[in-house]
């Protein structure tokens, strides 16, 4: 994928649409007035009601599956965030420059248009009982389980340990885009982060590979002078 650059490029693809393969990083963001149509509560997945807690009604199925086999698993998981706002966005990211500066923050939390959770398809996920979560929670049982079992109901860690050089963000083990079950497996099976793989098979419109990406070899850059 390309390198990590912070961007202002608006995605061309309906993100309403194109939810599955729909780029979003630190490059490329959706228009400030995109949210998705059919948002409902965490409520119609089985979750407690828990106000501006909303995902797509596209995934409330699968989040259903998921929550009920992590219940099953002894490791039921909670949802701490869900829909985002290009405005809530705006106001989480001043809130964590102004708590951890501007360079830790950028590695941490996605600017306005460059968040994942303004599709409607993401979700943090933590253990049922806790309200925060933080990278050691990966290590925990349920944080396994999430790790392990998560694509089978079509969800992605979008930020997994050791690969931020492609992901473009600290690891962020609670962080789960869905992308429908088929579209995961895929991904999984490829052993690329989401963002390689959609960069390789589902390229953004407009977007044209140069010899600086990281997917192309030195050898390629010889050839091609
Ligand atoms: N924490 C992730 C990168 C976000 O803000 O969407
Ligand atoms: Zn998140």
């Amino acid at each position: 994928p390309p390198a990590c650059t912070a961007g202002d490029v608006v995605v061309q693809e309906d993100p309403g649409a194109h939810w599955q393969t729909v780029v979003v990083d630190t490059e490329r963001r959706l228009p400030a007035e995109f949210a998705p149509g059919d948002l409902v509560n965490i409520s119609e997945a089985g979750f407690p009601f828990t106000d501006g807690l909303a995902v797509r009604d596209v995934l409330t199925d699968d989040l259903n599956a998921m929550r009920e086999a992590a219940a099953a698993n002894g490791t039921p998981i909670a949802i701490l965030a869900a829909f985002r706002s290009f405005e809530q966005q705006v106001a989480l990211q001043d809130q964590r420059v102004e708590e951890m500066g501007p360079d830790a923050a950028a590695s941490r939390v996605a600017g306005p248009g460059h968040s994942e959770h303004q599709l409607g398809t993401t979700i943090d996920v933590t253990s049922e009982g806790l309200d925060d979560v933080d990278q050691a929670w990966g290590a925990t049982p349920t944080g396994q389980w999430v790790a392990s079992n998560a694509h089978k109901y079509g969800f992605l860690l979008s930020y997994p340990s050791g690969s931020s050089e492609t992901t473009c963000y600290d690891y962020e083990p609670w962080h789960l885009r869905y992308v429908g079950r088929e579209l995961a497996q895929r991904v999984v099976a490829s052993g690329l982060t989401l963002r390689h793989y959609l960069y390789v098979h589902h390229p953004p419109i407009g977007y044209t590979p140069t010899t600086a990406d990281s997917t192309t070899t030195t050898d390629e850059v010889v050839t091609e002078g």
